[in-house]
């Protein structure tokens, strides 16, 4: 028996919502995960591109896969062990751009082989197992539920979620660049500890951005998308991203701008098709850096990790 499903992007650290708010991207993988029925045959793992662009030869094809390992924990909370499991990824999302190539490949392996198994866990073991292997859970929470998720990882591992409508026409324009950033190398430039004015900063943007999507409030949307915990520290791994700050600051329908997750995409949001605006002088900016990027614009992803 197998069964597939297919999980969405997703753009973690939403303007001050550093490890607590993300949102999905109809951009998709898909995730199949078979028990072989050849006792001893061990785990297999299979990456199938739909871009030849992504370096897929770094994933790794044994039980250090963040499937694999997601998967395991599902089968020891129920007090089994996976033996002989096959794990096929078909890549539709960028690797290492921000946009959550890990946390849907594990939350794939994880709504698959729950599904395999009968469905022994619900939504909140779901999402606490998938944080866990993750580290965080901004990008596995929209992951799985789709839409703008707020998560907050507990002290007991646990998670709690809340998932918030996104205005309707609130267009997210995502500037994909030609090269990859490690999350791990860029949370290494994260200080250990800020200024309480920095963490007052966020604590205020972060209740008014949650405000103003609620009230669907552009300009109050425009003034919340700011943070001081992680992008001025990110920024210089980020090319483009202070040129595009300045770039979006007074522009009509362009709500604003953040580092979609760790980076080094670029997160627009604008009003509508606001985007067209201003998309001659975004290429400019990335001519004149020398850096090719892939600018696409979407809808809000509401769906989250389907079974096909
Ligand atoms: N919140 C995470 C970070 C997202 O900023 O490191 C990247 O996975």
């Amino acid at each position: 028996m197998k069964v597939s499903v297919k999980v969405p992007a997703t753009i973690a650290n939403l303007g001050p919502g550093f490890d607590c708010l993300g949102i999905a991207l109809p951009l998709y993988n898909e995730v199949t995960v078979e028990e072989t029925v050849m006792p001893g045959s061990g785990i297999e793992i299979n990456i199938i591109e739909e871009d030849e662009d992504y370096d897929i030869l770094s994933v790794p094809r044994d039980e250090n896969n963040i499937a694999y390992k997601a998967i395991e924990l599902l089968y020891n909370f129920i007090g089994q062990t996976p033996n002989d499991i096959k794990i096929t990824i078909k890549t539709g999302i960028p690797i290492a751009r921000g946009l959550g190539s890990s946390a849907s490949v594990i939350v794939g392996g994880l709504v698959a082989a729950n599904e395999l198994l009968g469905r022994p866990a619900d939504d909140k073991i779901l999402l606490a197992i998938a944080s866990e292997v993750e580290g965080h859970p901004d990008n596995v929470a929209p992951a799985i539920f789709g839409g703008l998720c707020l998560s907050s990882l507990e002290t007991d591992g646990s998670v709690a979620y809340s998932k918030i409508e996104w205005p309707k026409d609130w267009k997210l324009t995502v500037l994909i660049p030609d090269y990859e950033l490690n999350t791990i190398i860029s949370r290494s430039v994260l200080p250990e500890s800020i200024s309480i004015k920095d963490a007052a900063f966020n604590v205020r943007k972060c209740a008014m951005l949650i405000d103003s999507v609620y009230r669907c409030d552009d300009e109050s949307m425009k003034k919340s998308l700011k943070d001081k915990i992680h992008q001025p520290y990110r920024e210089p791994l980020v090319k483009g991203f202070k040129e595009i700050c300045e770039l979006v600051e007074n522009k009509d329908d362009i709500i604003g701008c953040t580092i979609a997750g760790a980076g080094p995409t670029i997160l627009i949001i604008s009003k509508d098709d606001g985007f067209e605006k201003i998309k001659n002088e975004v290429n400019d900016i990335f001519t004149s850096l020398n850096v090719d990027c892939d600018i696409r614009t979407f809808n809000v992803e509401n769906e989250g990790t389907k079974v096909i």
